[in-house]
């Protein structure tokens, strides 16, 4: 090789060494901005005891550990069963907060891992009668927790209620679990529907729960996501399957979330293999507004949908 094609060559490399510097820091930016990225994820499902509670604990715990700050809105007015599976008692709820009564700190419980809960109760319907000055209020006490909150995640109740809808529609992201039982597949299907009827983007994904093996899980959830871009043109993005396992009902037995009780369980491993993947399933549609969008948006469906 002369001289000259020599330091062609060299120039090559090091062109080639600089993009692919570029191209690194890239990603690495890519990445920083989906962490900094505040998300607001409602779980919801259109049949009941599908096993919303005990996801949203244990992800939420599992997503703990990865450094990242959660926060749990127990939403689901009839049965708000966060407090029973964790065996913790909230002595005031977000009705307290509304009123004016307590404080965001006051009413927020913490859980392992230090996620901190917010109990909903009654205050849950209240939301939608609030005056001006009680809304600034609880969005001011909300932006307070904002910093310490990367991922908050919302149990809702089961079903198409409004109250549900205005949830899953402000928070933008909406994880619908469905089982493998044809009832809980329509019913999750159905809820699909009617979010989709509403002229607001939301991000979609379907989680299948107690399935027997991950073959099944693929299955009904490609049956649901087929159906749905064929008849809706609406892509449900796969969020993955947790498989039956007895170790949860032994958990909720002792109010225990399984993820801590039975770390090396069939389900916490599932678990694991979700929070794992989390950064991967972030939404296009994320604009890391948290939980001041996620408030303003869902006063702004109040009065424009009377929904809540
Ligand atoms: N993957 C699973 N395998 C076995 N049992 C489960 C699983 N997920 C949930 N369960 C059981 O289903 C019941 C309902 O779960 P829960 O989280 O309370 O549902 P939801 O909040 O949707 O009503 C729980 O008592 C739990 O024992
Ligand atoms: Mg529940």
């Amino acid at each position: 090789m002369n001289n000259l094609s020599q330091q062609k060559d060299q120039a090559k490399k090091l062109r080639e060494l600089a993009e692919k510097k570029r191209k690194g820091s890239k990603k690495a930016q890519d990445k920083m901005l989906s962490r900094s990225n505040k998300r607001v994820i409602a779980v919801a499902s259109g049949k009941g005891g599908v096993g919303k509670t005990n996801l949203v604990i244990n992800l939420g715990i599992a997503l703990a550990r990865s450094a990242k700050k959660i926060l749990v809105l127990d939403a689901d007015l009839g049965l708000a069963n966060v407090d029973v599976l964790l065996d913790i008692n909230p002595k005031y709820n977000l009705q307290h907060l509304i009123s004016g009564q307590k404080s965001l700190s006051d009413i927020i419980v913490e859980g392992p891992n230090q996620i901190k809960i917010v109990p909903g109760g009654s205050g849950i319907i209240e939301l939608a009668d609030m005056t001006d000055g009680q809304r600034e209020r609880l969005i001011s006490s909300f932006v307070e927790l904002e910093n310490q909150s990367d991922i908050t995640l919302i149990d809702t109740g089961a079903g198409i209620s409004k109250n549900v809808l205005s949830f899953i529609l402000a928070a933008g992201e909406v994880l619908i679990l469905t089982t493998p039982e044809p009832t809980a597949i329509t019913d999750a299907y159905g809820l699909i529907k009617v979010i989709n009827q509403k002229d607001i983007d939301v991000d979609i994904k379907l989680l299948v729960n107690m399935a027997s093996n991950e073959k099944e899980a693929k299955e009904v959830s490609e049956r649901i996501s087929l159906v749905s871009k064929q008849f809706l043109n609406k892509h449900i993005e796969d969020f993955g399957f947790v498989l039956r396992d007895s170790a949860i009902s032994q958990a909720v037995k002792r109010q225990q979330p399984f993820i801590l009780s039975f770390p090396y369980s069939d389900a916490s491993k599932c678990i694991n293999r979700i929070a794992n993947r989390f950064d991967d399933t972030a939404p296009k549609t994320s604009n890391g507004e948290g939980l001041r969008g996620f408030l303003s948006k869902l006063f702004r469906i109040g009065e424009n949908y009377g929904h809540l």
